[in-house]
């Protein structure tokens, strides 16, 4: 893994689009998976600033999001359908065929995951999976405890997670429970995995995360085992990291033509 520590989430958030826009200036047909939260919206802010300011194009990517919650209308608020409209899509210049969220409403939900699965492959597979972490270390929505081989399946969000995103709707009472995401084992597959972390109520997910054991009750740990994952977090949310200042000598240290290469730390 390689952790990239930065002084605060707009330099996280700055990094993050330097990170992006170097994928995409190398492959400008990028299938590209994005998270919800409010973790990535400054590296969404970002890419719509470079998009807007100096015309970076997204008209080739194909997107895929985490997940969706069930029985939300799409045009509900608070669906991840709205949130990524209004805080990306309409920003950039993608082409709304090549936009993909699971479908939370489907009649047949075990139908909708088997199709999301093979709409990624046959998109070719995920190249760049931006991740953000749960306080309890899940990511997309896989709670812990979530396989580490799991595909896009139903998912009971916990009570943590229904807590953490009260927020959103005005009462933990207006959280749906359920959620459809792509599994642990989807992401895995991805050719490179960006995690973004932000503030100290991340930091023992991070910890966790990056030198806890690898274990599903920390889902974010699989991530150890993949062969590129970057993490660009916030000092906030580094403080629980016993090897910070090693990552710090290690990331300043970089000669410039490994900057964001697929380096596999
Ligand atoms: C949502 C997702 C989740 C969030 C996590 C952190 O698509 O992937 O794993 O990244 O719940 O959420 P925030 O960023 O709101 O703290």
């Amino acid at each position: 893994m390689e952790i990239v520590i930065k002084p605060n989430c707009e330099a996280m958030s700055h990094c993050a689009g330097d990170f992006v826009e170097a994928w995409l200036s190398r492959k400008p047909d990028l299938v590209l998976g994005l998270a919800t939260g409010s973790t990535p919206l400054g590296l969404y802010r970002e890419l719509a600033r470079r998009h807007r300011d100096s015309g970076l194009s997204f008209a080739r990517v194909t997107t895929f999001n985490l997940d969706e919650y069930i029985g939300l209308p799409a045009d509900h608020p608070q669906s991840y359908h709205s949130f990524m409209r209004e805080s990306l899509f309409r920003r950039l210049d993608l082409d709304p065929r090549r936009t993909h969220l699971p479908d939370g409403n489907a009649a047949d939900i075990a139908a909708e995951c088997a199709a999301y699965e093979a709409a990624i492959r046959a998109a070719g597979g995920i190249d760049l999976q931006v991740l953000g972490i749960g306080h309890d270390g899940h990511i997309g929505f896989n709670e812990p405890s979530s396989s580490l081989r799991s595909r896009t399946r139903i998912k009971t969000l916990t009570e943590q997670t229904i807590r953490a995103n009260a927020r959103f709707f005005g009462g933990a009472d207006k959280v749906p429970h359920h959620a459809i995401t792509v599994g642990v084992g989807t992401i895995f597959e991805a050719q490179c995995c960006l995690l973004l972390a932000t503030g100290t109520e991340k930091a023992g997910a991070v910890a966790a995360a990056v030198e806890g054991p690898l274990t599903a009750m920390c889902p974010a740990s699989a991530l150890q085992f993949h062969e590129f994952c970057t993490l660009i977090v916030d000092e906030a949310a580094a403080v629980g990291l016993k090897r910070r200042d090693y990552y710090r000598y290690v990331y300043d240290g970089k000669p410039d033509w490994q900057q964001w290469e697929k380096t596999g730390a």
